[in-house]
């Protein structure tokens, strides 16, 4: 029996899979509401027949993805998508994202910004007035990642930002590790004011690999609700 919120999750995974076409080569996201898309995607190809490339965004996607008979293959061996579907964590009435919660934003921001669209599945939860209240993630490497947070946490400062802690990411007693090998520093910001500006001066701190905001990337965000009702904001 699925809860409301999965039945949400599911009702916008199935709108955006109706979407692909056959021939697509698609980016497929990471985390709970990706992965009903990739099940739903999956029923497409066994019923319809489709023929997809699918180019996964994590470890965790590709071995779902594998597992229910998708075709997985790499970003370089597609070279460029027609359409990625993935999660977020929050976004704005611009379609501004903060993704990575599930420690995945650097491949699905590559993955998204390498497809000519990028369509994102949520449950209303996610929707907010001004982003901020979810940690933003960052990903660094885990070479000095001790001096890359002292030097955002100035740069928060400077930037006059509310919160200025940065938590380096845990998996149980250790840092957790990204698929690429590296690490996450959670920001408490409580709101973000601008967020080009903190995306650009994040991504400026040597060490600093990758910030969770997505900017100018989501075209289309498609809210899923419990009784199966479907929204989509572009
Ligand atoms: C993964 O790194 C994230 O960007 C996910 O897209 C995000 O955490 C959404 O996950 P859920 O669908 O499980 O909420």
């Amino acid at each position: 029996q699925l809860t409301p919120i999965d039945r949400a999750k599911y009702a916008a995974a199935r709108r955006a899979v109706d979407l692909v076409e056959d021939g697509m080569k698609l980016g497929l996201g990471t985390g709970s509401t990706a992965a009903w898309m990739v099940r739903a995607l999956a029923e497409r190809v066994r019923e319809e027949g489709l023929r997809l490339s699918c180019v996964p965004t994590s470890a965790r996607t590709a071995d779902l993805g594998r597992e229910l008979g998708l075709k997985i293959v790499s970003l370089d061996e597609a070279g460029w998508l027609d359409l990625t579907i993935d999660g977020t964590d929050e976004f704005d009435a611009d379609l501004t994202l903060i993704k990575g919660g599930g420690g995945a934003l650097l491949m699905e921001k590559i993955v998204a910004t390498a497809s000519d669209r990028m369509v994102v599945i949520t449950d209303a939860s996610k929707e907010v007035k001004t982003l901020g209240n979810f940690p933003l993630p960052v990903e660094v490497i885990p070479f000095g990642w001790q001096a890359s947070r002292m030097l955002i946490e100035e740069l928060l400062n400077a930037m006059d930002v509310m919160g200025t802690s940065a938590t380096l990411r845990m998996n149980g007693a250790r840092p957790f590790v990204t698929d690429e090998g590296n690490h996450i520093l959670d920001l408490a910001l409580g709101r973000i004011g601008n967020a080009r500006q903190l995306s650009l001066a994040l991504n400026q701190v040597p060490g600093v690999v990758e910030n969770g905001l997505f900017i100018d990337i989501c075209d289309a965000v498609v809210i899923g609700y419990g009784d199966g009702r479907v929204e989509t904001r572009d």
